[in-house]
């Protein structure tokens, strides 16, 4: 279809698991997103480490790959650089390098927004380019944009989201076969879910960068994976998926990021990733498999579910194109993306502020008096319990403590006081409860 305007010229760093989604999708759908922009959109060239490597039936002319991608970036023809490498260093280089010459960005790289986000928006500030990363968090779902654009009239409270796959995976077969941890994985490993080294997912950095990404949105705060507290999944037993069914319960990798005020009345951010039970009545418990999904609560909205899939090469590129989309069609308008919005400087509260459930299971010798000198160190750390259940007798008592909200200082406190006492065998669970009453 020809518009008659001349083209939007594309650089695209990176042609792996996504960039060749994205040159596919540019290819399939040109007619399409020539008339929707106004203008065609034209790839300038491909920056890979192995120009030669077979593609098989990329529709792409081979003579566009080069490895030399800050060149590529650099030049006059180019209008949109789109990043799909990932990492910190060179990206950063190659995209500041192009958002400082005015070219628009469109970027999935998480790592780098998490971590130097202010770099990449100073240099969008300095050139009065664009900065476009929809595909960074939670793949195809549209979550940024909404963040960032349709609710910029509301005060947003808290982000609570499930947006790693692999995990989601894993913890959703736990719960429905009733495996460890251990097999679960490598099921996933063996479906393709996870990958050889599985450490920033299951450890809960891949979460933690989204993180941070999502509360700086959704607080016009800049927060940085550093900001984030972090634990991973790799300890969530087989006992635990049980003992969270017995509570009607699932188990999953949760981020959540709240605003409110701190200790001292100071109005403040949280931002957390662990795992957590949540009722099986809450909307993320039925979200099962490698889907993603993000429960986002505003206090004129309400609350607002984001749902879909948050990985994988054609789904991202969902994500990507619609960014590409709306960085042409700006150029082609002289109009820009909304720049980055972080006036409110909130601070951010440590995790032992965070107000939280434990649940916790402890293995006890089932005689008088032991119930009071447990519930005894909950009170001496202001915690209050909501329910104690027992299973088993005499030498084998286990006795499972769901506590009522409170800071996750006394709640750590407590655990660690009740580690002490001889009548204690051992505690053979602690995990936080989330999105209950
Ligand atoms: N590894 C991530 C996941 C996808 O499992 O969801 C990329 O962020």
């Amino acid at each position: 279809m020809s518009s008659g305007k001349p083209a939007v010229r594309l650089a695209l760093l990176g042609c792996g698991t996504v960039g060749s989604e994205v040159v596919r999708l540019l290819h399939e759908q040109a007619d399409d997103l020539t008339a929707r922009i106004g203008a065609p959109l034209e790839l300038a060239g491909i920056a890979v480490r192995r120009p030669g490597r077979e593609r098989g039936d990329l529709p792409v002319d081979p003579a566009l790959f080069t490895t030399d991608a800050l060149s590529l970036v650099k030049r006059d023809d180019v209008d949109v650089v789109i990043e799909v490498v990932g990492g910190i260093e060179p990206a950063r280089t190659w995209l500041s390098e192009s958002l400082r010459a005015g070219r628009s960005v469109v970027t999935a790289n998480k790592a780098l927004l998490a971590e130097d986000g202010a770099t990449l928006h100073d240099a969008a500030a300095e050139g009065g380019a664009d900065l476009y990363y929809e595909a960074a968090v939670a793949g195809a779902i549209p979550l940024l944009r909404p963040l960032r654009e349709s609710l910029h009239g509301d005060r947003v409270t808290r982000v609570t989201g499930i947006v790693n796959g692999t995990t989601n995976f894993i913890l959703s077969s736990m719960d429905a076969s009733g495996a460890g941890f251990g097999e679960a994985l490598e099921e996933a490993t063996e479906l393709g879910y996870a990958e050889a080294d599985p450490t920033a997912d299951v450890e809960g950095f891949d979460a933690a960068a989204k993180a941070a990404i999502l509360a700086s949105l959704a607080f016009h705060t800049r927060v940085t994976a550093a900001d984030v507290f972090r634990e991973g999944m790799t300890a969530v037993t087989a006992a635990d998926v049980a003992s969270a069914k017995a509570m009607g319960c699932t188990i999953k990798l949760l981020c959540l990021a709240e605003r409110g005020p701190d200790s001292r009345g100071t109005e403040s951010v949280s931002v957390r990733v662990h795992p957590a039970m949540i009722p099986l009545s809450h909307p993320l418990a039925s979200v099962g498999d490698a889907y993603n999904a993000v429960f986002v609560e505003a206090e004129a909205a309400g609350p607002l579910m984001f749902y879909g899939r948050g990985a994988g090469g054609t789904p991202t590129a969902s994500a990507v194109l619609g960014d590409i989309v709306a960085a042409a069609r700006n150029r082609l308008s002289g109009t820009r993306a909304p720049s980055e919005s972080a006036y409110a400087h909130l601070p951010i509260r440590p995790i032992g502020e965070a107000v939280t459930r434990y649940h916790i299971s402890l293995d006890v010798a089932d005689r008088q008096g032991v119930l009071a000198t447990v519930a005894g160190v909950f009170a001496k750390h202001e915690v209050s319990i909501a329910t104690v259940r027992q299973s088993g007798r005499d030498e084998d008592a286990t006795l499972v403590i769901v506590t009522h909200g409170a800071p996750d200082a006394n709640l750590r406190a407590t655990v660690e006081d009740l580690r002490t006492l001889p009548i204690v065998r051992s505690i053979a669970s602690v995990l936080r409860v989330e999105g209950g009453a």
